[in-house]
C-alpha cells in the first residue's frame, strides 16, 4: 500500500514531535494530527510557534516548515481517520487510578475509544498503529476491536513505540538509535509493516529500522524504560551510601562508566527520575508479571520504582534537616520544576514531591523554571489531593525572574538542570539571601567549589 494520508490522533508530546518530522521529511505525505482538546489544536496553530503547547529545542522551526502545506492540526478526528490509509493512535496510557489494577495497570480507555472511532468511521482499509506505550498483547484487543465492523474493511494492526525523550525529542526523531516495528507474520502483516519502514526510509537509514513480532515489539518498550530507569536508580542508590562513607558518586559514575560493557549514559545521580513515562510504564511491567503470577520479576522491577521515591523523599528530608529541623515558615526557593531541561512538561517531576514534603513542613515555596508558569505549578500540586487548593497557592508563589525567587530565602534547591542556572550571578544571590545561605544541588549542577568560596553551605547528590 503506497501511504499518501497520515492521522495522527494524539496531538501531545509525541504525536506533535513525531508528526511534524515525519511532514518535513516526507513531503509528499499529508499528516494531520487530531485531538480532542480543541485548545491544544489551537496553540498548535498558533501563527507564533513559541506559542504551540509542546517546548522542545527546533521544534516550533519544524512545525512552521510543513504546517499548512502537508502537515495539519485538526479536531476534526472523523474526517482525518476516513482520509487515512496509516492512523497512529498516539493517546495518553496513564496509571489507572480507579478499579482493578488501581495505581498500577495502565488505562486503556482512550485506546480503546479510538479503535471504537476507527471502526465506526473507516470505509476502506486501514493500517493501525499503536504510537503509544500500551501493556503487551494491546494489539489483540484493538484487533478484536476492529475486526467487528461488519463492513468488510480490513484493519493491519502495528506496533510502533516511540523512544524519544523530551528535550531532545527533534535530535532523536531525526536520527533515531532505532525505530522499532511489529507486525503479524502473515502476509498482509508484512505488507502494512513495509509500508511504515517505506515512511522512516525517507530518512532513517535501513538498518536502524527494525521489524519483529507484535508482542516483542510492545515488549521492547517496557523494557527499554524498565532499564533505564533501573539505571537512575541504581546510581541514585550507590548516591546514598556514597554520602556514607565519603565517595563521589560522580566519581563511581564516571569509572563505572567508562567500562564499555557498563556505559556512561543515564548514570547522573539526582533527585530522583521524573516525567510521565518511567514510572507508569514500570507499574504497568509490574502489573503484568503479576498478573501471570510472577512474583519475583514483579518485585524485582517495583524495587526501581521504591528507590526513587526514597531517592525524593530522602532529599526533602535533608533539607528540613540540616535547616536546624524545621522549615515552617521560611522561604525555599526551588530553581526548575520540569522533570528535566529543555522542557515544559512537569508530569512527575520529582520537584513536586519534594515541594509536597516541605509544605506538610510549612515552609513557604519560591518557583522559578524558565518554561513553567504559575497555574501549572499549583495544578501539579492540587493534583496531589495532599491539602486544600487554597493553601497551596498560599505556600507557593513562583517567579519570572530568579534573583527575585531566591531573595530573602533561606535555601535554594535545584530540582531541575537548567543550563542558564549554572551562569547566574551567584554572588548577587547570596548577598540578597539571608544567612547561613544553602544550596542543596538535586542535579549535581553547580560549582562547589565556587559556591562554597562565596559562602554557600552547598549540597549535592552523593557526595
Ligand atoms: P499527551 O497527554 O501529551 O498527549 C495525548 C493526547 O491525546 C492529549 O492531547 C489528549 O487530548 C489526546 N487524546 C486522548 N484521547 C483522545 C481521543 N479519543 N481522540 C483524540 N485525542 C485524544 O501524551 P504523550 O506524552 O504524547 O504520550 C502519548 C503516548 O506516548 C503515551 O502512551 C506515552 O506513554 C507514550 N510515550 C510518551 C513519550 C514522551 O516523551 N512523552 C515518549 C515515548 C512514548
Ligand atoms: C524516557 C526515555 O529516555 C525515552 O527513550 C522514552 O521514549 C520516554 O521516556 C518515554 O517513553 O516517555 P524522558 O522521560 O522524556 O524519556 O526523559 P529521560 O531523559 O529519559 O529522563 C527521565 C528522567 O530521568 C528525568 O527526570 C531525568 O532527569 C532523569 N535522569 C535521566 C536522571 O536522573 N539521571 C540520568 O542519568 C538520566
Amino acid at each position: 500500500m503506497k501511504i499518501t494520508n497520515i492521522c495522527c490522533i494524539g496531538a501531545g508530546y509525541v504525536g506533535g514531535p513525531t508528526m511534524a518530522v515525519i511532514a518535513q521529511k516526507c513531503p509528499h505525505i499529508k499528516v494531520t494530527v487530531v485531538d480532542l482538546n480543541t485548545d491544544r489544536i489551537e496553540k498548535w496553530n498558533d501563527e507564533n510557534v513559541d506559542n504551540i503547547p509542546v517546548y522542545e529545542p527546533g521544534l516550533g522551526e519544524i512545525v512552521k516548515h510543513s504546517r499548512g502545506k502537508n502537515l495539519f492540526f485538526s479536531t476534526e478526528v472523523d474526517k482525518a481517520i476516513d482520509e487515512a490509509q496509516l492512523i497512529f493512535i498516539s493517546v495518553n496510557t496513564p496509571t489507572k487510578t480507579y478499579g482493578s489494577g488501581k495505581g498500577m495497570a495502565a488505562d486503556l480507555k482512550y485506546i480503546e475509544l479510538c479503535a471504537r472511532q476507527i471502526a465506526r468511521v473507516s470505509k476502506d482499509d486501514k493500517i493501525v498503529v499503536e504510537k503509544s506505550t500500551l501493556p503487551v498483547r494491546t494489539a489483540e484487543a484493538i484487533k478484536n476491536i476492529l475486526d467487528h465492523t461488519g463492513n468488510g474493511v480490513q484493519f493491519q494492526i502495528l506496533s510502533n513505540p516511540e523512544f524519544l525523550a523530551e528535550g531532545t525529542a527533534v535530535e532523536d526523531l531525526l536520527a533515531p538509535d532505532r525505530v522499532l516495528i511489529g507486525g503479524d507474520t502473515t502476509p498482509e502483516g508484512q505488507k502494512a509493516i513495509q509500508a511504515l519502514v517505506d515512511v522512516y526510509a525517507n530518512w532513517v537509514p535501513k538498518d536502524r529500522i527494525l521489524t519483529t513480532n507484535v508482542w516483542s515489539s510492545e515488549l521492547s518498550k517496557l523494557t527499554a524504560n524498565a532499564f533505564l530507569a533501573q539505571r537512575v536508580s541504581s546510581i541514585n542508590a550507590m548516591s546514598e551510601l556514597c554520602e556514607k562513607t565519603g565517595a563521589d558518586v560522580t566519581e563511581v559514575a564516571r569509572a563505572i562508566g567508562m567500562d564499555s560493557r557498563i556505559g556512561s549514559k543515564f548514570l547522573k545521580s539526582s533527585v530522583g527520575f521524573g516525567g510521565s513515562c518511567f514510572q507508569k510504564d514500570i507499574l504497568n511491567l509490574v502489573y503484568i508479571s503479576k498478573s501471570f503470577g510472577l512474583h519475583e520479576v514483579a518485585d524485582y522491577w517495583e524495587q526501581v520504582i521504591i528507590m526513587n521515591d526514597h531517592q525524593k523523599r530522602r532529599f526533602s528530608k535533608k533539607i528540613v534537616s540540616t535547616l536546624y529541623n524545621t522549615v515552617a515558615d521560611k522561604k525555599i526557593t526551588f530553581l526548575g520544576w520540569a522533570f528535566k531541561k529543555d522542557t515544559n512538561d512537569t508530569r512527575e517531576s520529582a520537584a513536586i514531591y519534594v515541594a509536597d514534603d516541605l509544605i506538610n513542613e510549612q515552609a513557604n515555596i519560591a518557583v522559578f523554571d524558565p518554561k513553567v508558569a504559575y497555574n501549572q505549578v499549583i495544578a501539579d500540586l492540587n493534583y496531589l489531593e495532599s491539602r486544600a487548593p487554597h493553601k497551596n497557592e498560599a505556600l507557593v508563589k513562583s517567579f519570572s525572574d530568579p534573583y527575585e525567587a531566591c531573595k530573602d530565602s533561606h535555601a535554594i534547591a535545584i530540582l531541575t538542570e537548567w543550563d542558564e542556572f549554572k551562569d547566574y550571578d551567584w554572588k548577587k544571590i547570596y548577598d540578597n539571601m539571608l544567612k547561613p545561605a544553602f544550596v542543596f544541588d538535586g542535579r549535581n549542577l553547580l560549582d562547589r567549589e565556587k559556591l562554597t568560596s562565596i559562602g554557600f553551605h552547598y549540597q549535592a547528590i552523593g557526595s
